[in-house]
C-alpha cells in the first residue's frame, strides 16, 4: 500500500474562545497546513498566537470550533471520542510545555510508564526506556528523581518519554523552554536525529528563532494564523 504523502492535514481550522466580558477570541483562526510524512515542521509565535491551541488540536486533545483535522488518513470529526482517545495514544507523542513529569518516579520509571499501556513485557521496556535515555545523554542520570535534574535534563526525559512508543507523529510544545541556547540547539537537534532515524513526522512550537537553523520548514504564527514568513512590517526577533 502507498504511503500517506501528508501526515497532517489541517483545513479551515478555527478554534474560538469565549472570553468572560462577553467577547470571542480566536485562538486559531481559519487554518490551513499540510505537513508530510517524515518531515519536521517547526512554527514559530510569539507567546499568545496561538501554538499550544492548534497543537492540541491536531494532536486530538481539543476539539475545533469548525474546520477538519486528518491524521495518518484517520478524519478526526468521524471518529467517536473512544477511537480519538486510541489514535492518540498509538500515533501521536507529546512533549508539553509543562515537562509533567511524574515527580515520585525516575528519570528510566518516567520513561517506562509511557510504555505501560502497550503489550510490551517489562524487561523490554527497561530496556528501550534506558536506551532512549542514552540518546538523550542521560545514563547517568537514568536513576535521578525529576527533583535531581536540571531544566534540560527534565526536558531531554519528557522526550524520550514521547518517542518511546515509537509515535508516527510527534507534538512538540517548546521542547526548549527556558533553556540557554546551546543546551536548546542541542535538544532540537537530538529531536531532528531520532525522528529521522525512526522516520516521524514532528511538529514543534517555539519562540526560539535558532529553530531555523536546524529544522526543515518554519512557518509563523501570529494571531491565530499561519504565514510562510514573518508578516510585515514587523521587527525581526
Ligand atoms: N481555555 C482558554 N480559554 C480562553 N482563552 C484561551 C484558553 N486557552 C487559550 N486561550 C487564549 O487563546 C490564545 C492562544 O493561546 P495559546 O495557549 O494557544 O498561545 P501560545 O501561542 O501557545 O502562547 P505561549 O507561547 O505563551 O505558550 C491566547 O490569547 C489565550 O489567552
Ligand atoms: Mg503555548
Amino acid at each position: 500500500m502507498m504511503s500517506n504523502a501528508n501526515m497532517i492535514e489541517v483545513s479551515n481550522l478555527t478554534r474560538t474562545y469565549k472570553t468572560k466580558s462577553g467577547g470571542v477570541i480566536k485562538a486559531v483562526d481559519k487554518v490551513n497546513l499540510q505537513v508530510s510524512e517524515g518531515e519536521f515542521l517547526t512554527i514559530l509565535g510569539p507567546s499568545g498566537s496561538g501554538k499550544t491551541t492548534l497543537l492540541n488540536l491536531i494532536g486530538g486533545l481539543d476539539k475545533p470550533s469548525s474546520g477538519r483535522i486528518v491524521l495518518d488518513g484517520l478524519e478526526f470529526s468521524k471518529l467517536c471520542d473512544g477511537d480519538l482517545v486510541n489514535v492518540r495514544r498509538e500515533k501521536v507523542g507529546f512533549v508539553f510545555q509543562a515537562f509533567n513529569l511524574i515527580p515520585t518516579f525516575t528519570a528510566l520509571e518516567n520513561v517506562e510508564a509511557a510504555l505501560v499501556p502497550t503489550n510490551m513485557p517489562k524487561d523490554e521496556r527497561l530496556q528501550r526506556s534506558s536506551k532512549l535515555l542514552e540518546m538523550m545523554g542521560l545514563s547517568e542520570r537514568a536513576n535521578h528523581l525529576p527533583s535531581e535534574l536540571s531544566a534540560g535534563e527534565q526536558q531531554r526525559v519528557a522526550i524520550a518519554r514521547a518517542f518511546a512508543n515509537k509515535p508516527r507523529v510527534l507534538l512538540l510544545d517548546e521542547p526548549t523552554g527556558n533553556l540557554d541556547t546551546k543546551t536548546g540547539k542541542e535538544i532540537l537537534q537530538l529531536c531532528h536525529q531520532v525522528s529521522k532515524t525512526q522516520g516521524q513526522t514532528v511538529v514543534a512550537v517555539t519562540h526560539a528563532t535558532y529553530v531555523k537553523d536546524i529544522t526543515n520548514r518554519v512557518l509563523y504564527m501570529r494571531d491565530g494564523k499561519l504565514y510562510t514568513e514573518i508578516p510585515q512590517g514587523e521587527a525581526v526577533q
